[in-house]
C-alpha cells in the first residue's frame, strides 16, 4: 500500500496590499492541489467575491454564503458549492460579507473566532483549506488568521512591495500571542514575476535575504492565461493547462507537498533516532529474558521499538514495516496517512525554465515512495 502525507492545513492567503495575486493564487492553487487528488476547500472571505466568480459561481445568486456562515446563521456545510471545473469545494462570498464584518465588529466578545468555530466541524473533511483574504487587515482577515494554521503571502516584486509587510507580520505576531499560537508563515510567493525586469530581480533578492527559505522557490510569471481565466470562470488549469501560469501553480503545489513530505520525513527520522537510542540502551542491559512463555523468542532490538515507531516510508533504511497510522502526532494539523500515491519532487514547470524557482537539491531528496508528485502533475498536464 502506498501512502503520502495529507497536508491537513488551513492556509490563509493574505496581503493587505491590493492586486498582488491573492485571489489568482487561491483559485489556481486550489485547482492544482485538487489535481493531486487532495480534498480541497477554497473559502472566499473577500466581499469582492473574486474567488467566487473566478471559480465559475455567480456571486449575485448565492442562497447562502460566507456571510451567513460567519454570523452563525447557517452551517458551513450548507453553504458549500462544488466547483466542477476546479475539482474543489467553495465557500462563496459577495458584498453581504461587508455587512457581516460590520455586525462582527459590534460583538463584544468572540468576534475573531467566528470562522474558526464555523470551520471546526469540517476541518478534517479536507486535506487543504485555502482562505482568500480581502486587501485589508480587517476583521475578516483577522478571522482568517485565527482560523488558519499558516499564512501564504503573495507579493509582487516591485518598489513598494515590502511596504506594509511589517504591518502584516505584526498582525500575525499579535494573533499568535492572543489567539492562535500555532500560526506560522507558510511562505512568501513571488507573483506576476518578470525576470527581465531588474527591479523585480532586486526586490526578489531582498525578499530572499529577509525571509530565507520561507520564499517559495516556485515563481509565478506574469501570464495572460492567468489574467483571462477568471473571465471564463475557471482556474487556468482548466482554461489552458499547458500555459506557463497553470504550470507554475502546479509547480507551487508540488513544492508545498514536498515541503510537507520533508517535514514528515524529519519527524520520522527523529522518532527513529529515539528508537535506536532505545535499542542501544537495550543492548547495554543485555537481551530481555522471557519469563512467562517458554516458547517466546528473545526480542530483536528493532522489535522492541515503542508502539509509536514511525513508518518506514519516511526513511527507506528503517527496519520497520510501514505503519503510518502509528506515526506520532507531533503536529496535529500536519501529518496523517492519505491513501493516494506517495509524492516525490515537483515538476519545476516554471522554475527550471527560468532558473529562478529551480530546486537544486532535488538530487538529494530521498524518494518517499514509488509514484511521484512530479508524475502526478505530469499526468495532469497531459490530460
Ligand atoms: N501571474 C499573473 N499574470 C498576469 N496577471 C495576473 C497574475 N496574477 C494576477 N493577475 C491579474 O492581476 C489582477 C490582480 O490579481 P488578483 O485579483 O489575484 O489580486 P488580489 O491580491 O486578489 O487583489 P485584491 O487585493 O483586489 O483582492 C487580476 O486582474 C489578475 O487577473
Ligand atoms: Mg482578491
Amino acid at each position: 500500500m502506498q501512502y503520502t502525507v495529507a497536508m491537513k492545513r488551513v492556509i490563509a492567503i493574505a496581503n493587505q496590499k491590493g492586486g498582488v495575486g491573492k485571489t489568482t493564487t487561491a483559485v489556481n492553487l486550489a485547482a492544482s492541489l485538487a489535481a493531486t487528488r487532495r480534498r480541497v476547500l477554497l473559502m472566499d472571505l473577500d466581499p469582492q467575491g473574486n474567488a467566487t466568480m473566478g471559480s465559475g459561481v455567480d456571486k449575485s445568486q448565492l442562497a447562502r454564503s460566507a456571510c451567513e456562515v460567519l454570523l452563525g446563521e447557517c452551517e458551513l456545510a450548507q453553504a458549500l458549492v462544488g466547483v466542477a471545473q476546479g475539482g474543489f469545494m467553495l465557500l462563496p462570498a459577495n458584498q453581504d460579507l461587508t455587512a457581516a464584518e460590520v455586525r462582527l465588529l459590534t460583538l463584544p466578545i468572540g468576534r475573531e473566532t467566528k470562522l474558526r468555530i464555523a470551520l471546526a466541524p469540517k476541518r478534517d473533511a479536507f486535506d487543504v483549506i485555502l482562505i482568500d483574504c480581502p486587501p485589508a487587515l480587517n476583521m475578516l482577515t483577522v478571522n482568517a488568521l485565527v482560523a488558519a494554521d499558516s499564512v501564504l503571502i503573495p507579493m509582487q516584486c516591485e518598489y513598494y512591495a515590502l511596504e506594509g509587510l511589517t504591518a502584516l507580520l505584526d498582525t500575525v505576531e499579535q494573533i499568535r500571542v492572543a489567539a492562535n499560537p500555532q500560526l506560522s508563515i507558510e511562505g512568501v510567493l513571488r507573483t506576476m514575476f518578470d525576470p527581465r525586469n531588474n527591479l523585480a530581480n532586486e526586490v526578489s533578492m531582498q525578499l530572499t535575504t529577509h525571509f530565507g527559505d520561507k520564499v517559495f522557490r516556485t515563481v509565478i510569471p506574469r501570464n495572460i492565461r492567468l489574467a483571462e481565466a477568471p473571465s471564463f470562470g475557471k482556474p487556468a488549469l482548466f482554461h489552458d493547462r499547458e500555459s506557463r501560469g497553470a504550470l507554475a501553480y502546479l509547480a507551487l503545489a508540488g513544492e508545498m507537498i514536498r515541503r510537507e513530505d520533508e517535514a514528515f520525513a524529519a519527524r520520522a527520522r527523529e522518532a527513529l533516532a529515539k528508537d535506536s537510542e532505545f535499542a542501544a540502551a537495550l543492548a547495554e542491559d543485555g537481551p530481555p529474558v522471557a519469563v512467562t512463555a517458554p516458547e517466546a523468542q528473545p526480542a530483536r532490538a528493532a522489535d522492541a521499538a515503542p508502539a509509536e515507531a514511525p513508518p518506514s516510508n519516511g526513511a527507506p533504511d528503517t527496519p520497520h514495516e510501514p505503519a503510518p497510522e502509528a506515526l506520532p502526532d507531533t503536529e496535529s494539523h500536519a501529518a496523517g496517512p492519505h491513501e493516494t500515491q506517495a509524492p516525490q519532487p515537483q515538476s519545476h514547470a516554471y522554475g527550471e525554465e527560468h532558473g529562478n524557482g529551480a530546486d537544486d537539491d532535488e538530487a538529494h531528496h530521498e524518494p518517499l515512495g514509488e509514484a511521484s508528485t512530479g508524475q502526478e502533475i505530469g499526468e495532469v498536464t497531459r490530460r
